[in-house]
């Protein structure tokens, strides 16, 4: 929400120039210090990020918040305080937690840059890897139709605020007792509205994917809702992306997933290993936008 649609492309631009040519950038972040904090399970965001820094001649500080060797967040310590300290040692945070509220109070009373890694509200740098591989694989985001198909979630909301900023027309095809957060929705649709695209809700998943360029999905059971998952499951019938949802498109679909996936369950193997899967070169994305938000946040490269 913080990007305009000329910031996304100027993030997506540098990605494809750092992915072409890597060895450019190398120390751009030299003498730069960034926290990695994980209060969730994560294989791709802590990897690529650390990975990610380390290419670009930084250091990453790969933090918990549980456990014995946590940080004093995980026993209370204030999020105010936190920010103010971990602002005198580090340039910049990425932050994977649950409430929303953790990264918002970061922000405000941090001095440095503050990256959602994800929360239970938003999956920004998954949104944005999304989009430099729909640009790659179809040359563009404007004009195109992404459709997720299951819960609205965190991802979901993200990619309904990335398509009014790169173009794109998103629809969540999610069962009615599921649907995206209001105000997320509300955000959306009036970012949407200015920007001249479309985002939507709509039950039928059958329907909704008439056209679509991208089918997309995620996890039926997001991390914190453990014990919702039966219920959830028990709701979400219907809604997995199979072979006949591929080809209701009309078109030669793209097939995305933020993983972990669940064969069997939001896709079926035969999507997620087929002919219109594209989830490993998406995974490999999260490395090379997240070196462009790096840089160009902490001053390796210009908006400009
Ligand atoms: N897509 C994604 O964020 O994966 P991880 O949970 O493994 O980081
Ligand atoms: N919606 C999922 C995304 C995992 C990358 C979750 O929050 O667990």
């Amino acid at each position: 929400m913080d990007f305009s649609a000329a910031d996304v492309t100027r993030v997506l631009d540098l990605a494809q120039a750092v992915k072409r040519n890597p060895g450019a950038y190398t120390t751009r972040l030299a003498g730069k210090s960034i926290a990695m904090i994980f209060a969730k399970q994560s294989t791709r965001t802590r990897v690529s990020f650390e990975v990610g820094i380390h290419q670009l001649g930084g250091q990453a500080l790969s933090l918990s918040t549980s456990g014995g060797t946590g940080m004093q967040m995980g026993r209370g310590e204030t999020v105010e305080d936190t920010a103010k300290v971990m602002s005198r040692f580090v340039h910049a945070i990425v932050i994977r937690t649950f409430g929303q509220d953790q990264i918002d109070g970061l922000a405000q009373y941090g001095s440095i840059p503050i990256i959602n890694a994800l929360t239970d509200m938003y999956h920004p740098c998954q949104a944005l890897a999304d989009l430099l591989t729909v640009r790659e694989k179809l040359g563009t985001t404007a004009g195109k139709k992404l459709v997720y198909v299951g819960a609205a979630n965190n991802v979901s909301n993200s990619l309904m605020l990335a398509g009014p900023r790169s173009g794109m027309d998103v629809v969540v095809a999610c069962p009615d007792s599921l649907r995206p957060n209001p105000a997320v929705l509300e955000r959306a649709q009036a970012d949407a509205k200015a920007a001249g695209t479309q985002v939507g809700v709509d039950t039928d998943p059958m329907r909704a994917v008439k056209g679509a360029d991208v089918i997309y999905t995620d996890t039926w059971v997001s991390m914190g809702e453990e014990e919702q998952a039966k219920a959830l499951i028990a709701k979400l019938h219907g809604f997995t992306v199979n072979r006949a949802m591929m080809e209701a498109t009309g078109r030669d679909a793209l097939f995305m997933h933020c993983l972990p996936a669940h064969r069997g369950e939001e896709v079926e193997a035969e999507v997620m290993d087929g002919k219109w899967s594209v989830v490993f070169d998406e995974a490999e994305n999260r490395l090379h936008a997240q070196k462009a938000v790096l840089l160009l946040l902490l001053g390796g490269e210009s908006w400009s």
